[in-house]
């Protein structure tokens, strides 16, 4: 079968969705792959490397027409344009019908994006709906874009801190450590809680589902416990309705709060901040607007220096002063919301993302022939779109 690779033209994309190493694995299993030219430039990959590892180097129109076209992120230009960098709706698809696209398509945030693949009556998989279970772990992109972006938000936060992470005794006096607050401790999180530590800061974090507190504390750092419930016996009592639900849904994600619970998170959380040096926000529910954990008035209680990164910014952010990709400054304290993080390491999170890809090709392929089971858990739970009809978004 034709596989095309596309090259990633989004505005800040510097990933590139094969690498070289999994093109020669995917070559060997029959596939012939068709290298858009200049594809791996951004993450120094050239095309002189694609070509050794079997594959051929087309023109970006000509491999967006294979059978299978593959790529990273960029969803819309690689439906409405080939290698022009003019996006126009009404443009036709440059995919051929009855192909398929991979890629991370995040349809529950742009569900738009599945009508235009479902009107090109293209087979679309998005790899970021992953089910989160044993069986499907090599094929997690989501797992190995939070690790990288997690690591790359501190160092981000440690060159923008005006001040250095570990304590130090110098000719200078002594130099107190970076105190360090991580809220939301998922795969990002916890990363973030690493780096933080390999750094020499004190690392605090926070987690709204109870089993992440205990990893919090394998990764040596301090897990804050709060207990967003605590009044909720009085209120019964006095005639209001608890608001307590279940903070971690069946499928391991976090459950949205009400805004009383939220509010209530803020409130016992503001001690911490306001202690805080740097603080990172990674928290996220699937398909959601991210949950508002820093307001106005808790920023405003930091230290002037301070820095906040919202690696949570593409869906409005953790903290209320965030603006995707823009330094706000409030008080002296800095706000960053970079949606970016992952490209800062092209190398590493091409080769990651590449073998999470090639895993899911190889799932899905019988003797070198892709296939689509729609019985099957994992093909079922990523395909968005098929024989012209869209099949996500769903309710989550
Ligand atoms: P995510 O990116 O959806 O969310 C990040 C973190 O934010 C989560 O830990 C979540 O609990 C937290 N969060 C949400 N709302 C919050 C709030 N109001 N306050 C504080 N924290 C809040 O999560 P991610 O990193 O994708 O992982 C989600 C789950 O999937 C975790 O339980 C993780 O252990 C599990 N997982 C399972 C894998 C498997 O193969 N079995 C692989 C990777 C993750």
């Amino acid at each position: 079968m034709r596989l095309g690779l596309i090259a990633e033209v989004a505005l800040n994309e510097t990933r590139v969705a094969l690498v070289p190493g999994d093109v020669a694995t995917l070559v060997k299993e029959g596939f012939e792959v068709q290298v858009a030219r200049g594809a791996g430039e951004r993450a120094s990959i050239y095309d002189s490397d694609y070509a050794r590892s079997g594959a051929s180097i087309v023109d970006p129109a000509e491999a967006m027409q294979a059978e299978i076209v593959v790529s990273v992120s960029s969803l819309d230009a690689a439906t409405h344009r080939a290698a022009e960098h003019h996006f126009d709706a009404s443009t036709p698809c440059a995919l051929r019908p009855n192909a398929v696209f991979i890629g991370m398509l995040d349809p529950m945030w742009k569900p738009e994006r599945s009508l235009r693949f479902a009107e090109a009556s293209v087979s679309a998989f998005s790899l970021d709906l992953v089910p989160r279970i044993t069986r499907a772990q090599s094929m997690d992109v989501l797992s190995s874009m939070a690790t990288i972006a997690g690591y790359e938000a501190v160092l981000l936060a440690a060159s923008t801190l005006p001040q250095m992470f570990p304590l130090m005794m110098t000719a200078g006096g002594t130099l107190s450590a970076a105190r360090v607050l991580v809220l939301g401790a998922g795969v990002a999180g916890l990363q973030a809680i690493a780096t933080a530590r390999r750094l020499g800061a004190v690392v605090e974090a926070y987690d709204i589902r109870p089993a992440a507190l205990e990893q919090i504390r394998s990764m040596g750092a301090r897990a804050i416990e709060i207990d967003l419930h605590k009044n909720d016996e009085n209120d019964k009592n006095n005639g209001n309705t608890s608001d307590r639900t279940e903070s971690e849904r069946s499928d391991g994600y976090a459950s949205s709060q009400s805004e009383r619970t939220a509010a209530r998170q803020q409130e016992m959380l503001t001690e911490y901040v306001a202690a805080a040096d740097v603080i990172i926000t990674t928290a996220a529910i699937p398909g959601r607007a991210s949950p508002l954990l820093l307001t106005h008035s808790m920023v405003e209680a930091m230290r002037a220096g301070s820095v906040i990164i919202d690696i949570a910014a593409e869906r409005g952010g953790n903290c209320a002063l965030t603006e995707a990709d823009t330094a706000v400054s409030h008080n002296g304290v800095t706000v960053l919301g970079p949606t970016y993080l992952t490209s800062q390491c092209a190398k590493h999170a091409s080769q990651m993302f590449s073998s999470n890809l090639t895993a899911f090709l190889q799932y899905a392929s019988i003797e070198g022939q892709f296939t689509i089971n729609l019985d099957d858990e994992i093909i079922a739970a990523m395909l968005v779109t098929h024989n012209g009809s869209v099949l996500k978004p769903q309710t989550m």
